[in-house]
């Protein structure tokens, strides 16, 4: 039975962690990503040559431009003048002019020209944000842009690698996106997907922890029934080995705020690489964008994999959806019950629960803040007790 929360921020109810029942903890539903990172916003192909592209990080309305010379750049998508959004604008050259009355932003968000006013008076500008582009994906720095260039873009899996085949694939998924880690990594779930898997139960080989990351190794061993095509498909190769399907080892890892899940065969093949990353759009951060690179070896036989994707994309879809059906109940269990009265039992998912604490943010941004005050309420989380 649930032990019902006193505390606003909610009561640890992680029975493992060995912290006293009222020991007050943030309610990690609550916590907000930290925007000091760089985060995908858009596929490239979503942005257009000479056009921009309206998305959202947290609340924050970013619109996203693509000059006719095919760079991108992303500024605040609000005028400076009457604050509609930039993104209805028009791009002309390297900037882009307001659709209402014609102001132009250049690509650091300053007011280059207003059509009825002389050069000497432009107002000020809009802000802008750390913009790249990156294999296929747009990344933004919505945080503090002064420590943007320290912070190098992610390893993205093996999407560059071409003994590889990349499936690009992304949803909106209604959850804060601390649902989305602990589904990911907490592989004890895999009953939920006993009809498209089989019978499967899954071994912790052990955890690591470092001050940003976590990670877990299991091993699979297959209960019942023979390995489904699609799965066959996903891990590279089908090893029906007398229903003991041990050999592998899949390595899931948060190294915040992306997450990877490998696997690599006995003989250290890596034959899976999935990124994955997911960016809050609203300001309470109860729907996330997930944006996934999920990278297959190519087996020896060439078009192999080719003729099989669709069976792949399809296998993989249907676990999504039962993925993406289930944390979307978690949440809605916690808007109704006000906190999060969540009991777990798992040592790797409390660890993960710590880190999402730890390196998040310490305050929701309050909704009309400036830039400044939203940056000073986006410190770090000091380290909770466990
Ligand atoms: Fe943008 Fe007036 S509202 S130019």
């Amino acid at each position: 039975m649930h032990a019902v929360p006193t505390l606003e921020s909610g009561t640890r109810n992680d029975a493992a962690s060995g912290a006293s029942a009222e020991a007050p903890v943030r309610d990690l539903r609550r916590v907000p990503i930290h925007p000091d990172h760089w985060y995908p916003l858009a596929w490239s192909h979503e942005v257009k040559r000479g056009k921009a592209h309206g998305v959202r990080f947290a609340g924050q309305p970013i619109v996203i431009v693509r000059t006719e010379s095919g760079t991108v750049f992303a500024l605040e998508d609000r005028c400076a003048h009457r604050q509609v959004p930039l993104h209805a604008g028009v791009v002309k050259g390297e900037s882009i002019r307001c659709c209402y009355h014609g102001w132009t932003y250049d690509c650091t968000g300053r007011c280059i020209d207003v059509p009825y006013l002389g050069r000497e008076r432009l107002p000020n500008g809009v802000r802008s944000y750390p913009c790249r582009e990156k294999e296929g994906l747009i990344f933004v720095f919505p945080g503090d842009a002064a420590i943007a260039e320290e912070r190098p873009l992610p390893e993205l899996g093996s999407v560059a690698d071409k003994t590889y085949k990349t499936r690009r694939f992304g949803r909106e998924v209604k959850c804060h996106y601390s649902f989305m880690h602990e589904n990911l990594m907490d592989m004890n779930h895999q009953f939920l997907h006993r009809r498209q898997m089989g019978q499967m139960r899954a071994r912790s080989l052990g955890r690591r922890r470092g001050d940003d990351w976590v990670e877990v190794n299991y091993t699979f061993a297959r209960m019942e029934g023979k390995q489904p095509v699609g799965e066959a498909l996903v891990f590279g190769q089908s090893r029906t080995d007398g229903g003991q399907n041990d050999k592998d080892v899949m390595t899931i890892r948060t190294c915040y705020p992306y997450q990877t899940l490998q696997i690599r065969t006995a003989a250290q093949n890596l034959v899976m690489n999935l990124w994955i990353v997911y960016v809050p759009l609203d300001a309470e951060q109860r729907t996330n964008r997930t944006f996934g690179l999920l990278s297959i070896k190519k087996p020896g036989i060439p078009g192999a994999l080719d003729l099989a994707w669709p069976l792949l994309v399809w296998f993989t879809e249907r676990i999504f959806k039962e993925d993406r059906e289930i944390v979307e109940a978690e949440q809605e269990a916690h808007d109704k019950q006000g906190s999060d009265w969540n009991h777990e039992v798992f040592p790797v998912i409390l660890e993960l629960r710590d880190l999402l604490r730890e390196r998040g943010v310490l305050e929701l941004t309050p909704r009309g803040a400036s830039h400044e005050t939203r940056a000073e309420a986006w410190q770090p989380l000091t380290r909770m007790p466990r």
